[in-house]
């Protein structure tokens, strides 16, 4: 699958390094030619003989070696390459990159590069929590930066949680995605709806939810970097509209259904927007006031339009893959069986958002995506990775081919 694609393999510090070897032979395997560059740090888990043994090719160490500079500059070594991948990215070298630093040879090439870069984090799961780490890496995918993993489990440090590097496998699929064929969506249209909806009582007061959006935001970004023309429903969240995508915002759950018919058609559409079940009947234009005696107001409660139902059941133009959400507290996947026939919808992608999880408002997600064709229970991951597995998924549904 890659033959003739050059891959310049930045291998970070940590113990996570060693597992580069097998990246390196997993690599070379798909036809890819594979150069290294070892930061200080990398090699005191990795020796250069073994890079270089396994890649076939001399190991780059040291910014200020003359020899380096004379055969190899970095500009050239990031120029000759069709992608830049770095595995493991620890914690400082995706701050030493937030931050546009060219402090050793590693940072330099990345930030000489006008190549795609593919980002494998690995660290302790304190670290990857810490708003610092997030906030760096959110920094470097808002400038096109890709990432695949860390993904749950125990650490070297003999903690448990996120932070461990991607298996080998799974960064070759990641390299796979980001160069043969970096738009395996291009030409298709994807609908996304996200967040809350906000149903006024009157023009002060409203019922609304704790969705944040977060999970809708990163699939509609991953839908956009995978190539499809991606329109984003979005109900009230703090979260800026994301970079190549359509962001529509509404408020009720009426408007976010009209926003999506306007949206259609579409080849894709993904609801994951936590929409009010009911609205009150007839809003109030007026702020309604307390009255002494009267007691609380009652409200008349109406449902709102089911919006992934109406689209999945259109009988013209019913986009060919509708994905749902289920946010379930107990019986999670018995609950998203029946919610896939209910909604008439492909695919559920069902979380647990019991309060002890703290997936909603939170960055990660555990989910199980239900289909006719079975189940798969996902590890519990960074909401963005959720989404570009998702993405891949669809891709390989369309046959990552043009329509
Ligand atoms: N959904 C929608 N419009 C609605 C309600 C839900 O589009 N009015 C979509 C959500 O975006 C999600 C899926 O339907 O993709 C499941 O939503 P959920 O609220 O879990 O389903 P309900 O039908 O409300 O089921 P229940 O309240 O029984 O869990």
């Amino acid at each position: 699958m890659l033959a003739g694609k050059r891959i310049l393999l930045i291998i970070g510090g940590g113990i996570a390094a060693y597992k580069s070897l097998e990246v390196i032979r997993l690599l070379r395997r798909q036809g890819a030619s594979v150069r290294c560059i070892l930061t200080e740090a990398g090699s005191r888990f990795v020796t250069p003989l073994s890079v270089a043994g396994l890649s076939g090719e001399r190991v780059y160490e040291d910014l200020f070696s003359l020899t380096d500079e004379a055969e190899m500059g970095h500009i050239r070594l990031s120029r000759e390459a069709d992608l830049l991948v770095v595995a493991p990215a620890t914690a400082n070298l995706i701050a030493r990159m937030a931050q546009g630093r060219a402090d050793d040879l590693a940072a330099t090439a990345l930030l000489a590069t006008d190549k795609p870069v593919l980002l494998a984090p690995a660290m302790n799961v304190r670290m990857w929590h810490h708003p610092a780490t997030q906030e760096n890496l959110a920094r470097v995918i808002a400038r096109g930066t890709r990432t695949v993993g860390p993904v749950e489990g125990s650490m070297a440090c003999g903690e448990y949680g996120i932070g461990r590097l991607a298996e080998p496998p799974d960064i070759v699929e990641a390299v796979i995605a980001a160069l043969t064929s970096g738009k395996p969506l291009a030409g298709r249209r994807a609908l996304v709806t996200a967040g809350p909806t906000l149903e006024a009582i009157d023009p002060i007061r409203f019922i609304s939810n704790r969705s944040s959006g977060k999970q809708g935001y990163a699939i509609a970004s991953a839908l956009a970097e995978a190539g499809a023309a991606t329109t984003l429903v979005t109900g009230p969240t703090s979260i800026p509209a994301p970079a190549g995508v359509n962001t529509v915002r509404v408020e009720a759950a009426a408007d976010m259904l009209a926003a999506c018919n306007s949206a259609l058609p579409a080849d894709i559409a993904v609801f994951t927007a936590a929409v009010a079940d009911w609205r009150v009947d007839s809003t109030s234009s007026e702020k309604i006031k307390k009255q002494d005696g009267a007691g609380p107001p009652q409200l008349h409660l109406v449902e709102n339009p089911d919006i992934l139902r109406t689209i999945a059941t259109l009988p013209k133009g019913r986009p060919s893959l509708v994905i749902g959400f289920a946010a379930e507290t107990q019986d999670v996947i018995a609950h998203a069986r029946t919610k896939l026939a209910r909604k008439a919808c492909d695919w559920i992608v069902a979380n647990d958002v019991a309060p002890a999880t703290g997936v909603l408002g939170g960055d990660e997600n555990t989910v199980h995506v239900v289909s006719a064709a079975g189940e798969e229970t996902w590890p519990k991951l960074a909401k963005q990775e959720v989404a570009r597995r998702l993405v891949e998924r669809v891709a390989r549904h369309f046959g990552r081919g043009q329509p």
